[in-house]
């Protein structure tokens, strides 16, 4: 499914169609606690599990978790590699319940990078939970929102040489399908968990309208009271899409 807010206005709903998150600030929440930045992201693991659920029981239909940037490999090695374990040993553990509360888990990023063992556990993983459709997740894993529009501008450079040669044909609506996460609306709300007000190179192009959330708590403390605060907080805001409030009143 392809949907561009700046070409269609989705519909407004209560609750996100689409939600995104940034899990932020594993690493502050366990040093407050005098431990180390690791175990930070363990306790992370089990807030995702508690917002998957709850995004279930609150009718969200595609959830995005930004669970390791382009940017992270930056982090000491130690780091890294307890993160991609921890990746492993969560897939493993937690494929066969998702299968059966009907989540269809998506991966997205470069995935190149990763070693092909856990490459052949991501493709399996995503292969088992293709038919449902309770809850598409969406894992971020290695992505960048510039790797992802540069990787689709190559896409459609090779499916269409001639737009090389007419590049004002070139529309958005060539390019969207190529994006990594071309089978899901564009999300209605963002949310950064620990404080920080940034995009971090997220899903640059696709988050273009949407509400953006930043809460100061850190990742392992949220769960479904703080999601439930930013639904309220998303409920109160006017989605206009460019229109002016009294075009929405009518
Ligand atoms: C940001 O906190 C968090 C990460 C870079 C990793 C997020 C990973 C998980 C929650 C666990 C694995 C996820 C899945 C889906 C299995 P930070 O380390 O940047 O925290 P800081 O800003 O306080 O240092």
């Amino acid at each position: 499914m392809v949907r561009s807010s700046t070409l269609s206005i989705p519909e407004s709903n209560d609750i996100p169609q689409h939600l995104a998150i940034i899990m932020d600030g594993n690493g502050r929440w366990a040093t407050k606690r005098f431990l180390p930045r690791t175990a930070g992201h363990f306790r992370g693991v089990q807030a995702v599990r508690r917002v998957v659920e709850a995004c279930g029981e609150r009718g969200v239909k595609y959830l995005t978790l930004f669970a390791f940037s382009s940017e992270n490999w930056r982090r000491p090695k130690e780091e890294v590699s307890v993160l991609m374990r921890l990746f492993m040993q969560t897939l493993d553990k937690e494929i066969s319940k998702l299968e059966n509360q009907g989540v269809r888990l998506h991966i997205v990023g470069d995935l190149s990078a990763f070693e092909p063992k856990l490459q052949e556990m991501i493709k399996e993983a995503q292969a088992r939970t293709a038919g449902n459709d309770a809850l598409h997740l969406t894992i971020a894993a290695n992505y960048g929102g510039r790797w992802d529009i540069l990787q689709a501008l190559r896409k459609l450079m090779i499916a269409k040489p001639e737009l090389a040669a007419q590049s004002d044909a070139i529309a958005e609506s060539e390019l969207a399908p190529y994006l990594s996460m071309a089978y899901a609306p564009e999300p209605d709300l963002f949310i950064r968990t620990g404080g920080e007000q940034r995009i971090s190179n997220f899903l640059i192009w696709q988050l273009a309208y949407t509400e953006l959330y930043f809460s100061d708590d850190f990742w392992p403390d949220f769960g479904a009271k703080e999601l439930d605060a930013a639904f309220e907080w998303y409920r109160t805001r006017e989605r206009r899409f460019g229109r002016t409030s009294a075009q929405l009143a009518k």
